[in-house]
């Protein structure tokens, strides 16, 4: 759907297929409707009350109330379909996408790039390219709602939601908070600036200069003693946490679970949830000793531990993503 009157804006990868799900939605919606008023019309006129005709009970046929059964049903099963392969496709981000934090509060979105860029109700993205949002809350429940690019997204206390995009288009949009969240709710709005990558690339490098992510989590790692424990050998009381990112781990009960940002969120803050097998419960909780933002430069850190290419910070997109097309 192009930029036509009456419509919104589309930015982003998700603007067609969420476009289409709606279309469909809609078109399927007018088609039932006309179908049911049109009938309802047709027979009260049809078996109107007449002089001298005596109405007469009607038994009811299978074989209509099997289709009026049934064909909605696939049409219905089509929005589902439809609705679930946006969804998974949303909440699967691909490979080497720009991840960036986001922290919501009441009331304002502060937001920090893998490059140490940080932004207050203003998000920076390069035009074409996959960007992961990795978002959490300090409070309350808030709704990270762009909707030129068709994303609305629940941000919550406790975890982090992900969500990726592709801007497919350079401008500034409208970023609103979707969820009431205080009195000052409707204030908590901000703008995505979609830029062409070198114009991008410029703005990351203007300004003071900027620790990278992981460098800064790197040192919170150094500082806060994890490093005692979390040895870069398999000798130390805590798992090794190099090339961790990403792969299933194996936990004391025999479960295993992937270890992705909520994973590492999790074991930074309730350390006890989840005892990788062969280890103890000595790890102390950082509940309420870090912020979110040392959290976040914590978890890019460890990403940033992969084993070949070693260097923190190497969890930077630097090749494009598979081509991913709408459906
Ligand atoms: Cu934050 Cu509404």
């Amino acid at each position: 759907m192009g930029n036509t009157p009456f419509w919104p804006e589309s930015a982003s990868n998700w603007a067609a297929s969420v476009d289409g799900l709606y279309i469909f939605l809609v078109l399927v919606s007018l088609v039932m409707c006309a179908l049911i008023f049109g009938a309802v019309a047709f027979l009260s006129a049809k078996y109107r009350r007449k002089p001298g005709v005596e109405p007469v009970q009607i038994e009811g046929s299978h074989v209509l109330e099997i289709t009026w059964s049934v064909l909605p049903m696939f049409f219905f099963f089509a929005f589902f379909l439809g609705g679930a392969l946006i969804y998974f496709h949303e909440r699967t981000p691909p490979q080497g996408a720009t991840e960036v934090y986001v922290v919501a509060k009441q009331w304002m979105w502060k937001l920090e790039h893998p490059e140490g860029q940080r932004e207050i109700n203003m998000l920076h993205v390069p035009l074409g390219q996959d960007v992961k949002l990795i978002m959490t809350s300090m409070d309350t429940i808030h709704s990270f709602y762009v909707p030129a690019f068709r994303i609305k997204q629940d941000v919550l206390p406790g975890r982090y939601s992900i969500l990726w995009f592709r801007a497919t288009q350079a401008g500034t949009y409208h970023l609103f908070c979707a969820e009431y969240c205080g009195t000052q709710h409707s204030g908590m709005i901000g703008s995505v600036v979609v830029q062409p990558p070198a114009e991008y690339q410029e703005w990351l490098n203007g300004g003071s200069s900027n620790t990278p992510l992981a460098q800064t989590g790197e040192k919170a790692f150094a500082e806060l003693g994890c490093v005692t424990c979390h040895r870069s050998d398999s000798q130390g009381r805590g798992p090794m946490l190099t090339g961790i990112y990403g792969k299933p781990v194996v936990l004391e009960d025999g479960r295993s679970v992937m270890v992705d940002e909520n994973y590492l969120r999790e074991s930074i803050l309730d350390p006890g949830a989840k005892i990788v097998a062969g280890y103890k419960p000595v790890m102390p909780t950082f509940q309420g000793i870090i912020s979110e933002e040392q959290l976040a430069a914590l978890v890019a850190y460890v990403k940033s531990l992969t084993p070949a290419a070693g260097a923190p910070g190497s969890s930077v997109a630097q090749t494009a993503a598979p081509e991913k097309t709408g459906k």
